[in-house]
């Protein structure tokens, strides 16, 4: 099993390996043993038999389990529902010794760290990801949030799980667009910090896929990164802000198609047209775009670009607006200076959105240096 310690103020384990739900009543005794227990999920995540499993595997440690299933989808990240799940706490009798498990993806892991965060002024957590992405990202580092109709996470709180429990045999049920919305995020790390990841990725005999050999030693780099990031900013002031390489496009653009653009691939958008934003506009140096584009394609992150160029330009500027990254007149933007390494750069929110303006334009009319995947020539 691989152990990733995050020494915060409450330090926590990541344990990741595979079939841990079976043995989750080991794994999890010394926070839920004679407690009450809410576990959280979703649909899809129910209907795979996680929830089933991890039921039964702790029932017999805990005073009692209790469930609450959630239809999929970013949707569900709402106020509505995060009232509602405050409301099924407080009519359960949940007191602050009791403990919730968010069994999901990013979406239930985000919604049930913020209830958890705020009732009865805070309640232990426990983070089990069943995705690629909340395993390597989400549920890592204590950010969450919910959405509002003006825009992503835009309300939430820093607060730490207890645990985080990762069986990578979970993701051996992820739909293929799923599991490549988590390689986002990865190549996400790789670009900004690891470049050693990076190449392991481009060098690859093939693609990553969940039954990878070496899915758990990546699963647990990635969360090597995110506690070093966390561990140096836990407040996002500085480095942490490295995470949102490509999120502040990617946020728009998923707003802007209504979260029909996924996460991940939302961040793969963001993440080229910031890298070809930065060549353009002579704030890196090297050419990068080429290998990143197909490293981009083999994971097929780039197939919804073509939709993006029917957005208005407004509409996505308007999301932005509302982007909390965006402080003052000013937004931090986080441009790649070469493979594994990104900086910050700090710059007025016009000039930012002239730059943008130009690459959108440049989309629309076909002229972005991109290759897409139907594109490709054999
Ligand atoms: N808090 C953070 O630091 C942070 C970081 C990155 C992303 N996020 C948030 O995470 C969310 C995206 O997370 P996500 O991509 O996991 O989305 P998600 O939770 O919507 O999961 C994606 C889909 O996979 C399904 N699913 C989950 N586990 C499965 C399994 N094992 N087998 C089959 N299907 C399964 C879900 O039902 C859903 O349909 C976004 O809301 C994003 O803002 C938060
Ligand atoms: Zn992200």
């Amino acid at each position: 099993m691989e152990k990733v310690t995050v020494a915060v103020e409450t330090p926590y384990d990541v344990l990741i390996d595979h079939d841990l739900l079976k043995h989750a009543a080991a794994h999890l005794e010394d926070l839920i043993q004679g407690k009450k227990v809410l576990i959280v999920t979703d649909e899809n995540v129910a209907s795979f038999g996680y929830l089933g499993n991890l039921q039964e595997a702790i029932v017999g440690i805990t005073s009692g389990v209790d469930t609450y299933v959630l239809p999929a989808g970013e949707a569900q990240k709402s106020a509505e529902n995060y009232v509602a799940l405050q409301g099924h706490l407080a009519t359960l009798n949940y007191s602050r010794s009791d403990v919730i498990i968010a069994l999901g993806g990013g979406v239930i892991g985000d919604l049930v760290g913020f209830t958890a965060a705020t009732y009865l002024r805070g309640i232990d957590y426990i983070q089990i990801p069943t995705t690629l992405l909340s395993a390597i990202d989400s549920s890592v580092g204590g950010k969450t949030a919910i959405d509002l109709p003006q825009g992503k996470n835009l309300v939430g709180a820093f607060y730490q799980p207890r645990r985080v429990l990762c069986d990578l045999d979970t993701f051996q049920t992820l739909g293929e667009t799923i599991f490549e919305d988590g390689c986002a995020e990865l190549i996400k790390y790789g670009m900004i910090l690891d470049g050693d990841l990076l190449g392991q990725l481009m060098d690859r005999e093939s693609p990553l896929n969940a039954l990878s050999g070496d899915l758990g030693a990546i699963v647990k780099r990635c969360v090597e990164i995110k506690r070093d990031v966390v561990l140096e900013d836990e407040h996002d002031l500085g480095l942490r802000q490295m995470l949102n390489f490509g999120h502040t496009i990617g946020h728009a653009v998923e707003q802007a198609s209504h979260y029909k653009v996924s996460h991940g691939r939302g961040v793969a958008t963001g993440m080229i047209l910031t890298q070809i934003m930065a060549e353009k506009e002579g704030l890196t140096e090297l050419f990068l775009t080429e290998r990143f584009n197909k490293l981009l394609n083999q994971y097929h992150l780039l197939n919804q670009l073509n939709l993006v160029k029917d957005y208005d330009f407004e509409d996505l500027t308007a999301a932005m607006t509302n982007d909390k990254k965006r402080r003052g007149g000013e937004i931090t933007e986080i441009f790649p200076d070469s493979f594994g390494k990104c900086r910050l750069e700090t710059m007025p929110f016009d000039q930012y959105a002239g730059y943008l303006a130009a690459i959108i334009a440049d989309l629309k009319a076909d002229k972005l240096p991109i290759v897409l995947d139907g594109d490709e020539v054999a």
